[in-house]
């Protein structure tokens, strides 16, 4: 049976560290509860969207982990949360890619990747799994692959009748070309300035229906502008509006915005109107962020549903 949700992407296992403050460019500071926790960009979409799914549809990785222990260890964590990763392939020549994270105890975080196997992922590779895109409803995207494979998986889940998600993250400069196969670009307020060719800052609440609009004007259909505790705003062809996220005590805030694309991916596979998407993925985000850990902070659906009203 095809997959509903295909998500191409990064898979990494975590190193985290809890400190009380986030280190400055040249200092030292001492970090206690050193865990390993299944997660990069792609994997994380992948487990939350599994665990969020109803019965009978499927989702589905595609990516690369090495021939070690971390790599397998991935692959089980995924299929734990009903993932197909029978498109995980494991690199003859990488490792498996690696996440160092600190979390400070305001639940924020600084993230250094090293990619490993993640990279070793070619766009012909891609254009070979052609047949993986057919029939699914919603394919998601992040930027922790080559951009050349992204930029060719899109146009094939493109022509292949799919909608397409891509999380531009981490930030880099897009061309026209890739982000004109984009249905749903998520930016988080960095992102959005980044893809402007602006230096990151705060943005006034006023100014997010404008950086929405000058993203949309790159080439996506829809922008989602990613905004934290503050939820999302959408901009598209029909509609345009703030959707206010979910007050919670914020543990962590790793894989935040991967759950959030999980829900909505989700959410929208199921035909569900935008606005009703996004307050789903909302709910999934603000519980996500509770919990310690990237994959271990993954909603069950119940929760989301019972958080959304919905
Ligand atoms: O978005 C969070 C993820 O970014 C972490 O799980 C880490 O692996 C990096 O990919």
């Amino acid at each position: 049976m095809d997959a509903s949700i295909v998500v191409v992407g990064s898979l990494n296992m975590d190193f985290v560290v809890a400190v009380k403050k986030l280190p400055a460019p040249g200092e030292t500071v001492l970090g206690r509860n050193f865990q390993m926790i299944p997660g990069g960009k792609g994997a994380n979409q992948a487990c939350a969207a599994g665990r969020l799914v109803r019965e009978g549809t499927r989702v589905r990785m595609v990516g690369r982990v090495g021939q070690d222990l971390f790599g397998d260890h991935l692959k089980a964590s995924l299929s734990a949360a009903g993932v197909d990763v029978s498109t995980v392939a494991h690199s003859r020549t990488q490792p498996t890619g690696v996440a160092l994270i600190a979390v400070e105890a305001s639940g924020e975080n600084s993230i250094v990747v090293a990619s490993g196997a993640n990279m070793d992922l070619p766009a012909s590779d891609v254009e070979a799994m052609r047949r993986v895109f057919r029939g699914a409803r919603v394919v998601l995207f992040q930027l922790e692959s080559p951009l050349d494979t992204v930029a060719a998986a899109l146009r094939i889940a493109r022509e292949e009748g799919a909608l397409t998600i891509l999380d531009p993250a981490p930030a880099q400069p897009l061309g026209r070309e890739l982000l004109e196969n984009v249905d749903v670009l998520t930016p988080n307020e960095s992102e959005a300035l980044g893809l402007l060719g602006e230096p990151a800052r705060r943005i006034e609440a006023g100014e997010a229906a404008e950086l929405a609009s000058r993203v949309r004007a790159l080439g996506p259909r829809t922008v989602i502008l990613k905004l934290g505790e503050q939820g999302a705003f959408l901009q598209s062809a029909s509609e345009s509006g703030h959707h206010p996220g979910f007050r919670v005590e914020a543990v962590d805030t790793t894989a935040a915005g991967d759950t959030f694309n999980a829900a909505l991916a989700v959410a929208l596979a199921e035909d569900r109107a935008m606005a009703e998407a996004i307050r789903f993925a909302n709910a999934a985000a603000a519980i996500s962020v509770t919990r310690m850990g990237a994959q271990a902070s993954a909603p069950a659906r119940e929760e989301v549903e019972r958080m959304a009203a919905i």
